[in-house]
């Protein structure tokens, strides 16, 4: 009996927590802040709809450097392998999405060696087909990056501060969960202990 409520654990941890399971796709946006001579990952993140259906993707990259109008091809990645098809990036592109499957979700590319001309606005371009068992589905994202290239690192106060409330806040949390599960956990196992005849009008009553 106990056993098998313990069981239970894991999955109610699964399904408060749903980051710690694997496979579970949350779209995070993009840093936009780049620095000079340091690697960036611009991150594009392009959840299923139906995470259950199969599917394959393609994922395209474009720029548009600042001071330009028009967006030039940079990247592609299709049947697990990148092509950097614009000479401005030669060997400065690296994939950082999803790897081993044709089911990309996470597309996201890594600069290696930023230079100030990386300054500008990139798209990102899904193209995606649902394998359902009687037909297939097409659908495509876009997304928008604007990157800025600083000198070096700034962070505002701000940034630091809301980072470290965000931590406080998390560990308070889980500690309040770990609370609630002991408790929870110590109401039922003493409910059990009790015999059922002598569930009565008696014992109904709270214990002095
Ligand atoms: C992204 O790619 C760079 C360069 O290949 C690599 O150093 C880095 O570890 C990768 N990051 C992830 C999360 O894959
Ligand atoms: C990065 O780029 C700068 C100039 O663009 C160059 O001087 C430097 O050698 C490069 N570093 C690496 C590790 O490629
Ligand atoms: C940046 O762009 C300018 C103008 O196109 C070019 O002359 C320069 O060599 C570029 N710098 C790097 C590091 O690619």
């Amino acid at each position: 009996m106990s056993a098998l409520r313990l069981l239970w654990v894991p999955v109610l941890l699964c399904l408060t927590h749903a980051w710690l399971c694997h496979g579970v796709c949350v779209e995070v946006d993009s840093d936009t802040e780049a620095v000079m001579g340091k690697g960036f990952k611009l991150a594009c993140i392009s959840c299923k709809m139906r995470g259950e259906v199969p599917a394959f993707a393609t994922v395209d990259w474009w720029f548009m450097a600042k001071g330009e109008s028009e967006f030039v091809h940079i990247y592609s990645y299709a049947n697990m392998s990148g092509y950097i098809v614009d000479d401005r990036f030669d060997d400065r592109l690296a994939w950082n999405g999803s790897k081993k499957t044709n089911d990309v979700q996470d597309g996201s590319i890594f600069i290696l060696n930023v230079t100030f001309n990386d300054t500008g606005t990139y798209r990102c371009f899904f193209d995606r087909t649902l394998v359902f068992p009687k037909y297939k589905y097409r659908t495509d994202a876009t997304k928008f990056i604007n990157i800025n290239v600083v000198g070096k690192a700034t962070r505002g106060m701000a940034s630091i501060f809301s980072e470290i409330i965000m931590y406080v806040s998390l560990i308070v949390l889980q500690l309040w969960l770990l609370v609630e599960m002991v408790y929870c956990y110590r109401t039922i196992a003493a409910a059990e202990k009790i015999p059922r005849a002598s569930v009565s009008k008696k014992s109904l009553k709270p214990k002095a």
